[in-house]
């Protein structure tokens, strides 16, 4: 059994793929061919949004709006504590400081209460408010962007968070990396009132291409553009003409064409994800010793990853790995505490939420060709570990 069993999926769309990878070969522009810019058009108009922009990776999907908007050294963004580095290391590769927040413990997205808090202690430079950052400089920081994460497909409180945030001035980012597919009042990820959002493509998400990309929304026009200069070196009316200081963050026309395959069976497999969900959701019902999912009312979760909570993980990662079932841990240590961030000197106590997360969650096997007798087996099994 695997965790996400991407060959299945590779059975179904097989031709698709290998035709659209056969067409790049034969016309050969494998750097911004046709491909990007029609799997552009086609994501945009998936999610609803006015403007989406490819790019290498989900690292570089939320780089390039925090670049178009001149985040930098002496600047805070709030970002969840429990998520993938990327979310916070995006930050301080621009010279900003992160501020961590801690989560929900329902949804294990960013809680917009804390966020508050969060924002008034930046503001005051008062860490009684909210637990702040050791750094070397007593300057204060000046409060400048959210990045909510979708965590496990799940589309974050942006009912709270946005207007929290743009009463403080800040540019809302959401991190859709895990969640492209998933909605939100009938909004879909990308699309949900963020002045940008930015998803990745990697091989194990929702909608993963055969290598690393991602892309970026907005609805504006001005930062799609600057974000497309900076896409391409910073470039100005033409390649030689640079005019700011960018990257080189484009997605290669094959990924493109392989996306373009996947997406013509999205749709349905976010209805199989949901079907998975849904067996599992009903077979662990009465097992006690867990903490199932949950999905808030108006929301349809992308189903990234299914996830639960036990107070006794240990034992029952070991039963099931025993009758051979692959399980991971997302996520082991909350960002505050990864060795990259040790000067800012926080304790447990700072964040109790991520800090029992941290400790008691686990996934299983997870994709939407899973059958429904691994269901069932990954179910009974779990349901017969005595804890
Ligand atoms: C929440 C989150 N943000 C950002 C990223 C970064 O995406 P990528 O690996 O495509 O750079 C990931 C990838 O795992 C993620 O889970």
């Amino acid at each position: 059994m695997q965790f996400v069993d991407l060959n299945a999926q590779f059975e179904r769309i097989e031709q698709e793929v290998r035709n659209r990878i056969d067409a790049v070969l034969k016309h050969g522009k494998y750097i911004m061919g046709p491909e990007v810019n029609q799997l552009e058009k086609e994501l945009a108009s998936f999610c609803g949004a006015s403007h989406a922009l490819s790019c290498a990776s989900g690292t570089d999907a939320l780089l390039l709006p925090l670049m178009a908007w001149g985040i930098g050294p002496g600047d805070a963004v709030f970002v969840p504590n429990f998520t993938f580095f990327a979310t916070a290391e995006v930050v301080s590769l621009l010279g900003a400081t992160p501020i961590f927040v801690d989560v929900d413990p329902v949804t294990f997205c960013m809680d917009p209460d804390k966020l508050q808090d969060a924002i008034a202690a930046v503001e005051t430079g008062n860490a009684s408010l909210h637990p702040l950052p050791q750094l070397s400089t007593s300057h204060r920081l000046v409060p400048r962007a959210v990045i909510p994460v979708d965590l496990f497909g799940i589309a974050a409180h942006y009912e709270k968070i946005i207007p929290v945030a743009k009463s403080a001035g800040l540019y809302v980012l959401q991190d859709a990396a895990q969640s492209f597919g998933c909605e939100w009042d009938g909004r879909r990820a990308c699309a949900m009132g963020c002045d940008a959002a930015a998803t990745s493509f990697f091989p194990a998400k929702p909608l993963g291409c055969y290598g690393d990309g991602g892309a970026v929304f907005t609805e504006d026009p001005e930062l799609a553009e600057v974000m497309k200069s900076l896409r391409v070196h910073g470039k100005g009316a033409h390649k030689y003409d640079n005019i700011r200081i960018g990257m080189n963050g484009r997605l290669d026309t094959i990924q493109a064409a392989i996306l373009l395959a996947k997406l013509e069976v999205f749709e349905d497999e976010l209805e199989r994800r949901q079907q998975v969900a849904d067996l599992y959701q009903s077979r662990l019902a009465a097992c006690s010793n867990l903490t199932l999912p949950s999905v808030p009312i108006g929301r349809k979760s992308a189903w990234a990853q299914y996830s639960l909570l036990s107070s006794n993980r240990e034992s029952v990662l070991e039963a099931l790995k025993e009758r051979g079932i692959p399980t991971a841990i997302y996520y082991p240590t909350p960002l505050p505490f990864l060795t990259a961030y040790k000067s800012y000197n926080y304790h447990p106590d700072d964040f109790p939420v991520a800090s029992r997360l941290s400790e008691e969650i686990f996934s299983v096997p997870f994709h939407p060709y899973l059958s429904e007798d691994s269901v069932a087996f990954i179910a009974d099994t779990l349901t017969s570990i005595e804890i």
